[in-house]
């Protein structure tokens, strides 16, 4: 195989001829795969499933003296804050254990910080003449949703392979009417990119205009590695207080893929004084969250050495998936020179970049031949990628054969998207 780049136009032709041949034949296949998000697959439920035969003794109903089916303890029971503490490596009085869904309570912050202002604001948001929000891109794109439902602006910050540009977002939080930056420190969405030291030094330390900047800390893949040993992180909530910026950060964290993200547990992690602050106006739209699915997973994860435990039986079932994935890309089109990728650890995508111009003309052919994967787009913000060249691979639900399938047809639609783009 030889670099397209470096092809005749003749060459060029015959293999654009021959590759559209082999579309036919496979879009002839008529599958159905979707790898349009990350959620996991089925081996990985029924893995974890057991959990529901807990809790079947009345003894089980009660923690630390609490009757975890009544109301009561809004922020979470003592045993989930101890455990998701042990997990970020922060203090369980800095732990509010909420729901399933992490993204709940970030867009919950976020909606308060809008009504009513955070702990240090002067005003809320909505009375602010414009609100600016930082955004690394490529990102999660639910993040990028939420600061773009309430009117925000969105910032682009580029991604390096050691987090977000950070000379870029120290110019940029000169500004007052920058609020907030989101952030995927461990295994980012969807680079797979793990913050460097330096970074989050550079994050932890800043000293933003707006004297009520909010850093999300999104922490969704703390503990996920599907290649290799656990990777320890930092607590970001010592690392801000350190320079003075202890009620700068929020973390967010959730089981929804250390359990099911479908009847999981989320949780905050904050400031003892951002959670008096919070508690206070939680406490009016709820008495208390569901403790008993907390406490089912009390009993189910135990502690991080026991979690991390049930992280490598993840990992031995996404491992082969993503190994698969990267390794079709090795094959078939790193010879070409028509892409970039990168091989993460950990976390649940792999972020392409294809020909710049080509991403969205490479997610209709695949579409067209029965292979449905996030938007082009969707991992910047307004869904608008500048370069159209960023696709996420999601390759965590489909079985291993399947996959197969899907990146057979995605090589393809690959091939021949840059062979459109460089003349045929
Ligand atoms: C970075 C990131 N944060 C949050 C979520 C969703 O988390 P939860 O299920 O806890 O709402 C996802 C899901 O893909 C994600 O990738």
């Amino acid at each position: 195989m030889t670099s397209y780049p470096q092809l005749s136009a003749q060459e060029r032709q015959e293999e654009y001829r021959r590759l559209q041949a082999e579309y036919e034949a496979l879009k002839s296949r008529g599958v159905k795969l979707n790898m349009a998000r990350g959620k996991p697959g089925k081996t990985q439920l029924d893995m974890v499933s057991d959990l529901f035969d807990l809790m079947r003794s009345p003894e089980e109903y009660v923690s630390d003296g609490v009757d975890v089916r009544n109301y009561g303890e809004l922020s979470g029971l003592p045993a989930a804050k101890h455990l998701f503490a042990d997990i970020l490596g922060c203090r369980p009085q800095e732990v509010f254990v909420g729901g399933n869904a992490s993204l709940q309570l970030m867009y919950d912050t976020i909606s308060k910080a809008y009504t009513h202002g955070l702990l240090h604001s002067p005003r809320p948001w909505c009375r602010e003449e414009k609100v600016k929000w930082l955004c690394p891109a490529p990102g999660y794109d639910r993040h990028f949703k939420v600061t773009e439902s309430f009117g925000f602006e969105l910032i682009t910050i580029p991604m390096t392979p050691e987090g977000p540009d950070m000379d870029a977002v120290e110019a940029a939080i000169t500004d007052p009417a920058v609020k907030g930056m989101w952030n995927v420190p461990k295994y980012s969405n969807p680079d797979g990119i793990i913050y460097s030291q330096e970074t989050i030094r550079r994050i932890a330390s800043m000293k933003p205009a707006a004297p009520d900047f909010l850093l999300m800390w999104d922490n969704a893949y703390c503990i996920h590695e599907f290649e290799g040993d656990f990777v320890p992180f930092p607590d970001i909530l010592s690392e801000c207080a350190k320079y003075g910026n202890a009620d700068m950060v929020f973390e967010f964290a959730s089981t929804s893929k250390i359990t099911l993200p479908g009847a999981g547990v989320s949780c905050f992690a904050c400031s003892e004084a951002n959670m008096a602050y919070m508690e206070e106006l939680i406490g009016v739209q709820a008495i208390s969250f569901d403790k008993v699915n907390q406490q089912r997973h009390v009993l189910y994860l135990k502690d991080k050495a026991h979690t991390l435990d049930l992280m490598k039986r993840h990992a031995a079932i996404l491992g082969p998936k993503f190994r698969c994935v990267l390794d079709m890309l090795q094959e078939q089109i790193d010879p070409l020179d028509i892409a970039q990728w990168q091989r993460p650890k950990g976390g649940y995508f792999i972020s392409f970049n294809a020909m710049p111009g080509t991403a969205k003309r490479v997610l209709a052919l695949c579409k067209e031949a029965g292979v449905t994967m996030t938007g082009a787009g969707a991992t910047f913000p307004y869904g608008k990628d500048p370069q159209d060249s960023n696709i996420r691979i999601a390759p965590s639900l489909p079985p291993v054969e399947e996959l197969r399938q899907a990146m057979e047809i995605f090589c393809v639609c690959v091939k021949l998207a840059a062979l459109e783009k460089l003349g045929v």
